[in-house]
């Protein structure tokens, strides 16, 4: 039986750090050994934030493919076909055609839409191209008829807005052309940044795959733990410190129920349990950062990968094209 397809995405508009290798791209890589896998820059969609910078985004694209290829993204046994939304471009004649029958109501409706244009002020989002970032979304899915998309939480409206535009779509054409499709629900990152908000580039609180132990050891020791600590006598509560998600990541499962036990009995102090974490982080990522170094200088070994991915995903792409011309009577 052939394997179901996945599709997902990433924007290359910054550093990867652990929140992304934690959330995202520990959970692409295991989905190779179970589906299909088609995963991409998605570097037009970066330009919706970046168009007036459009130099980052290439400044991130070989970056963000050597972070995911040291995360067993695309390579292995089983590796999905990596390549580069902007070198396949049937995504955007595909995107014209469902904007012709995307009702502007469910975009100006979109929840994400409505949050970023109150969010994002210091970029100025008024554009065309920011309001049909779903639409753009759904050609990227659809033309390879996945079955499914591992997202986010917060990327569910853009996953309904996909479903609604496939089934209009075969509706208004009489046809099952376009495969509407469901989301892997990824879990939503356990791991806080230093300061305890969402670990994000845009709250400068992140730990990167790029950062050095030196620089690993600052973040982590400034890290705000849980604060009913503020002495080292008074107990804390594990499960609410910011710190030990990280524990549960990286150090073993004994030191982990250690200390779980000492914290909440005030047997250590947050000082000590950083070190653990310090010294069990940085030997924890080193293998990966050792592969990240390789492949950042051997980037014509990444680019021969995403290149060999680019030609599968034109395949599959122009395949379904000719599909929805013919649906059409183009
Ligand atoms: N909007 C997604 C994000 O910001 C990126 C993305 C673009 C995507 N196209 C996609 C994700 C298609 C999944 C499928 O994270
Ligand atoms: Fe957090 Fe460790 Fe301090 Fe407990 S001892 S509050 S787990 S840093």
């Amino acid at each position: 039986m052939s394997k179901k397809r996945v599709v997902s995405g990433m924007r290359p508009t910054g550093k990867s750090h652990l929140g992304h290798l934690h959330g995202i791209f520990e959970n692409w890589r295991a989905l190779q050994d179970t589906y299909e896998c088609f995963y991409f820059a998605a570097d037009w969609h970066a330009l919706t934030s970046e168009y007036k910078h459009p130099e980052v985004v290439g400044q991130n694209l070989w970056e963000m493919f050597a972070d995911m290829l040291s995360a067993g993204v695309g390579t292995g046994e089983n590796a999905g076909y990596l390549f580069i939304q902007s070198q396949v471009k049937e995504h955007a004649e595909l995107f014209l055609l469902l904007s012709m029958v995307t009702p502007l109501g469910w975009l100006e409706r979109n929840p994400t839409y409505k949050e970023l244009m109150r969010e994002l002020k210091e970029k100025d989002i008024h554009t065309f191209g920011f309001l049909g970032y779903p639409v753009l979304q759904a050609a990227d899915i659809v033309i390879y008829k996945a079955h499914y998309v591992p997202v986010g939480k917060d990327q569910l409206p853009h996953l309904e807005i996909t479903r609604e535009i496939a089934r209009r779509f075969n509706f208004l054409y009489g046809k099952e052309t376009l495969v509407p499709p469901d989301a892997l629900l990824t879990e939503a990152a356990a791991l806080g940044g230093v300061d305890g908000r969402k670990m994000s580039k845009s709250y400068d609180n992140a730990i990167y795959l790029a950062d050095t132990p030196e620089e690993i050891k600052q973040k982590i020791s400034r890290m705000v733990t849980d604060t009913r600590r503020a002495r080292k006598s008074d107990p804390g509560e594990p499960d609410a410190c910011n710190l030990y998600p990280f524990h549960k990541i990286y150090s073993p499962k004994e030191l982990q129920s250690q200390i779980a036990e000492d914290c909440r009995k005030a047997t250590i102090g947050c000082v000590q349990c950083k070190k653990y974490l310090i010294k069990n982080l940085i030997e924890g990522l080193a293998p990966l950062q050792e592969r990240r170094a390789y492949y950042l200088a051997h980037l014509d070994e990444v680019k021969e990968i995403v290149y060999a991915g680019t030609e599968k995903a034109r395949g599959v792409a122009s395949q379904t094209m000719a599909e929805v011309r013919d649906v059409l009577g183009f």
